[in-house]
């Protein structure tokens, strides 16, 4: 089975992608799949890349590869000549792009353009999940607890006063269409409030203030199967050092120690069962299908909201979603197994 990586892209999460795919390239069975990494540029050109001692090339130039619209797998390469040729048909695209371009629906298109089956989330579901201000809107429709936030459009920004009262202090400040907390930041008062507005608008033209949940931070990873039932991993926990405040992209990827996982999460029985639940939901409510990580803030008082939800989760050394299936029994091989069957059927 021929199945293409797509890796790298054009969103801020580019390093990310890089570390997530070369674990799913690590983790593809040769006996099984004739793997074809595909590196996406941070310009957005995508070029036949290289896997061989357990690493990925991320070539500069080369040989570069598209898909034939309704070509149901035909693939074109362009030589560094500009001679085209027919590349060898591919059977299934397996995307490891995280945020933009990629996470959102944008390349799930581009699958049903050129009628090749996708691994993961569709365009509707991809689309929803990415942007957190429709996601928001949608998990709330659905019943769901989410945590109260503003949305901040670029031409009307809203003055931190009247952010507190409806908010409260600290908030958060977040790119809407972004992940791996790149661009959030957090304000405790108004110095902090122009320089995190202008943070977060170099990511995005729209952007969400969001109410500050004093919580734990719970994750669910969510596989669909072949006939449309969803198995829910158990829950994992992430737990960000002191040092970093809340989880950032550095605690996330740069500081070794930035944040500890605890997979599984010691939660009472009812209320692991409880987060289970509300992480099929809110899977359903976002029209998501395939996979997904919901990701959550349990309080004190064992109340909790769902954050946000991931279509494209990490796959790096520290992330949850392989680690949460393991810890349900299901491996991370024979996760990838079961995404490539869901996404054949
Ligand atoms: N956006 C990152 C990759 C995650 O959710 O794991
Ligand atoms: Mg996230």
């Amino acid at each position: 089975l021929r199945i293409a990586v797509l890796f790298g892209g054009r969103s801020s999460e580019h390093d990310v992608s890089v570390m997530s795919a070369t674990n799913v390239m690590r983790a593809l069975d040769p006996q099984k799949y004739d793997a074809l990494p595909i590196f996406v540029t941070r310009e957005g050109r995508w070029l036949v890349s290289n896997f061989s001692d357990g690493e990925l090339d991320r070539p500069a130039a080369g040989v570069e590869i598209c898909l034939v619209p309704g070509g149901r797998g035909r693939v074109l390469t362009i030589g560094p000549d500009g001679k085209a040729a027919e590349g060898s048909r591919i059977d299934i695209l397996f995307p490891v792009l995280h945020g933009l371009h990629g996470e959102d629906g944008t390349v799930q298109g581009l699958c049903e353009v050129a009628r090749v089956p996708l691994a993961g989330c569709g365009i509707l579901g991809s689309a929803a999940a990415l942007d957190k201000d429709i996601a928001k809107q949608l998990l709330k429709a659905a019943g769901l607890p989410v945590a109260r936030s503003v949305t901040i459009h670029q031409d009307a920004p809203p003055a931190l006063d009247t952010l507190e009262t409806q908010l409260g202090l600290p908030l958060f400040i977040k790119p809407a269409r972004q992940g791996s907390s790149v661009g959030v930041g957090k304000v405790s008062g108004s110095q902090e409030f122009a320089p995190a507005l202008a943070e977060a608008f170099r990511h995005d033209r729209k952007l969400l203030a969001e109410e500050f949940v004093a919580g734990r931070e719970i994750e669910c990873s969510v596989l669909e199967d072949t006939g449309g039932g969803l198995f829910v991993s158990r829950p994992g926990e992430i737990a960000p050092a002191e040092s970093h405040g809340f989880y950032s992209y550095n605690a996330k990827y740069i500081d070794e120690n930035g944040a500890a996982l605890k997979v599984p999460a010691e939660l009472p029985a009812e209320v692991e069962a409880g987060i289970r639940g509300m992480a099929a939901r809110a899977f359903r409510a976002l029209g998501c299908d395939g996979m997904a990580r919901v990701d959550f803030f349990l309080m004190d008082d064992m109340r909790f909201v769902v954050n946000e939800v991931n279509t494209i989760p990490g796959f790096t050394d520290i992330s949850m979603y392989s680690k949460a299936m393991a810890a349900s029994g299901i491996s991370y091989s024979e996760t990838i197994d079961r995404l490539v069957e869901h996404g054949l059927a």
